[in-house]
């Protein structure tokens, strides 16, 4: 069948964005040549199996609990925006709107593009839907997936995943070294103990302009020896070239004037409260003058949360004094942090203590159909009862639960019917008893006890 469906080929030139049409999508035709072929998932995005799904709940479930003890509320938000509501937040000038969006037009003409964070996101929602209205104070929460079109290796992904918090409407310093207690809480329940944060201002927006004029004048003298990319940033946005990767410019960037230096004397307040807070709560910290981060609205305070010897951040946020304003709002401080759930999840180690499963095998008809009434109406929580429907004889179920390493059986056949029992057999032992249906649920709660 031949395709008709269209396609448009997206690419940047700095932030225009320009299209191709292309007629038909090409592998179309090959898909009906080639129908026995697999396919596999997209490059940089990947499934998450059952194995590490479990440790992902864990952390899930450990990060929630935390986020919410401080009073944060949850909010779910479209994965797909309008593309300029990131060139107005994140910026038209970083990396990531630059290079990393996956963009693409919809059917009405309408510029979209898949979220690449959703810290601007949740602003938007916070003006659409008036919530500066109703508190003084909104926390909110949110987690999902993100996407950049990243170089993927170990730890970068094109889809990936984030669990992030937002406060708006305080201003007071406390409310950074909240998320930064946060963030250290979840990682103490989560057990990884070898973590610190790196912690900078990029200043209040006097400041910023001050720096940021400071740190043009210092590069301009060395701007031949600027990567491409840092050439461009020299001139629409000269903070970012303290992040830059590259070895050339890493080795002029040392040598820059440090932000500390010209900070005003609200912002180096705001800092030492921050610091004190953590150096009262324990938490290990360092000042990084030369952290700056890959998105444009931040203001003041940025970090970020490292293991100890790595390169690339598990979390990461700070202030954003003027992103609600930018968008539309009213002045509104805020701050917040998203964490990396693809990195996070690889330094917890899974749970130790197995839950329960029973796996339930049935011999005939008669028995299936009365069995699956009796298991299911008998299910508590905290153990698995795991039917296998399919038809085979006793030893072949044996052969399976063993196969599969089932430490606890139920088989139900005719025999035990009569009896009103099932016959339960402990595979790591060998041993059997009868267990008679009306005993059923408290023999399920006594091995739930042991
Ligand atoms: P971000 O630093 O771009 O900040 O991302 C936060 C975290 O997401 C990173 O520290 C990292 O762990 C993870 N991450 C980012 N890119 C990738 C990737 N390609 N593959 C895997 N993990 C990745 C933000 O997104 C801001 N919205 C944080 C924020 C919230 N600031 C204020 N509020």
């Amino acid at each position: 069948m031949a395709s008709f469906l269209k396609t448009y080929v997206l690419f940047f030139d700095r932030c225009q964005v320009k299209y191709i049409y292309t007629g038909r999508i090409k592998g179309d035709d090959s898909q009906e040549e080639n129908m026995a072929e697999t396919i596999n998932s997209v490059r940089g995005m990947r499934d998450i199996l059952p194995r590490e799904t479990k440790i992902w709940q864990i952390v899930e479930r450990e990060a929630f609990n935390v986020i919410e003890e401080f009073g944060f509320e949850e909010i779910r938000v479209p994965v797909v925006e309008e593309l300029r509501l990131f060139q107005r937040s994140v910026g038209s000038f970083t990396d990531i709107v630059q290079k990393e969006m996956y963009v693409f037009k919809d059917k009405g003409d309408r510029l979209l593009a898949l979220r690449p964070e959703a810290t601007a996101s949740v602003v938007r929602a916070y003006l659409q839907h008036q919530l500066h209205a109703k508190k003084r104070v909104t926390r909110l929460y949110y987690s999902g997936p993100m996407f950049r079109y990243d170089r993927p290796q170990k730890g970068r992904y094109r889809q990936f995943y984030q669990i992030g918090a937002e406060i708006f409407g305080g201003e007071s310093p406390y409310f950074d070294a909240e998320l930064i207690v946060i963030l250290s809480r979840i990682l103490n329940r989560l057990k990884v103990s070898h973590y610190s944060f790196e912690i900078n201002s990029v200043g209040c927006d006097r400041c910023k302009i001050e720096y940021s004029n400071i740190l043009q004048k210092f590069l301009i003298l060395r701007a031949n020896e600027l990567c491409q990319d840092c050439q461009t940033r020299l001139r629409h946005n000269v903070l970012r070239v303290l992040d830059c990767k590259v070895v050339s410019c890493r080795d002029i960037i040392k040598d820059v004037p440090s932000i500390q230096q010209i900070l005003c004397d609200g912002c180096k307040k705001h800092q030492q409260t921050i610091y004190n807070c953590l150096m009262n709560h324990n938490i290990q910290f360092i000042e990084n003058s030369h952290l700056v981060r890959g998105l444009d609205y931040y203001t003041m305070t940025v970090f970020e949360l490292k293991i100890n010897g790595e390169e690339t951040a598990v979390a990461g946020g700070g202030r954003y004094n003027n992103l609600v304003k930018d968008l539309g709002g009213p002045h509104t401080p805020a701050a917040g942090f998203a964490i990396g759930m693809d990195r996070l999840c690889d330094l917890v180690a899974p749970e130790t203590k197995e839950g329960i499963e029973i796996l339930v095998f049935f011999l005939g008809d008669k028995a299936l159909q009365q069995g699956t009434i009796l298991i299911n109406n008998s299910r508590i929580e905290g153990i698995k009862l795991i039917l296998d429907y399919n038809e085979r004889s006793l030893k072949n179920h044996l052969k399976v639960a063993d196969r599969e390493e089932a430490k606890h059986v139920l088989i139900l056949g005719d025999d035990e019917l009569v009896e009103n029992c099932f016959l339960y057999r402990n595979m790591k032992d060998g041993s059997q008893k009868h267990i008679k249906f009306d005993q059923f649920s408290n023999f399920l709660k006594g091995l739930k006890n042991v």
